[in-house]
């Protein structure tokens, strides 16, 4: 059986709305933006990110970000994710889920999809089956793909980071993260029902706005306002 297993809505009264892109995308601004928004409308609305988001996945996460799991080789990389991705369902997400609230996750997924998979040259039955046993039927109701440009995403993650050392995946050269850009529009394009690409070459506002009205006409029930 490899078709893969239906979201089960029933199961969570909340919604899970992810953010991914590339470096320097904005996705923490947008994140901070669409969590004022959810709140404002009286909404219980969690933030977090990935890798981390519960004790133990940060934890993981300061390992992967210094580069000590890239030695062992994409794969591996894949299932460290993973594991902290485990770890972070089930202390955080899946509860919030479950008493209706809403999270907002700054990466998820499809970034080990990406960034893993497609960059590390996984196959897709790897991926597809780690996703399966990892996530299982708590994808997200909607993901967000913030896409810039690799050259001017990279000049923002440059300028954000000041004097800071780049971590292992800045540190990738522009091929590496134009084919990211590529990787994500892929997924976005596949999985139409649940992906918005978003231009977010615009202001910040402006990429609010179009997030906020995605948002209202795909989860709260709500026609655009003009
Ligand atoms: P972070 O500093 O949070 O970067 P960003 O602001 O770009 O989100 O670092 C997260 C890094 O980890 C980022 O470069 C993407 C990478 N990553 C993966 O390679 N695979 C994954 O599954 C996830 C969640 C992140």
């Amino acid at each position: 059986m490899n078709a893969p297993m239906p979201v089960s809505k029933s199961a969570r009264a909340g919604r899970f709305i992810t953010f991914e892109g590339g470096e320097g995308a904005g996705k923490s601004t947008q994140v901070r933006k669409l969590v004022e928004a959810l709140s404002a409308r009286g909404l219980e609305t969690v933030a977090t990110r990935e890798p981390g988001g519960s004790p133990n996945a940060e934890e993981l996460r300061k390992a992967l970000l210094a580069g000590l799991v890239a030695p062992l080789g994409p794969a591996a990389e894949a299932m460290i994710f993973s594991a902290a991705r485990i770890d972070h369902l089930d202390i955080l997400i899946k509860p919030a889920l479950a008493r209706g609230a809403f999270v907002v996750c700054d990466r998820f997924a499809d970034s080990t999809r990406a960034y893993q998979g497609a960059l590390g040259s996984l196959s897709d039955e790897f991926i597809d089956g780690l996703e399966r046993v990892t996530v299982g039927d708590n994808m997200p109701d909607l993901t967000f793909m913030l896409d810039v440009p690799a050259e001017e995403g990279l000049a923002r993650a440059g300028k954000r980071r000041g004097d800071e050392a780049v971590d292992r995946f800045e540190a990738e050269n522009i091929d590496f993260h134009r084919k990211l850009r590529e990787a994500f529009r892929d997924i976005a394009e596949r999985n139409p029902q649940r992906c918005v690409i978003i231009d977010a070459t615009r202001p910040p506002d402006d990429v609010a706005a179009d997030i906020w009205r995605e948002v209202e006409t795909r989860l709260l029930g709500q026609e655009a306002s003009a």
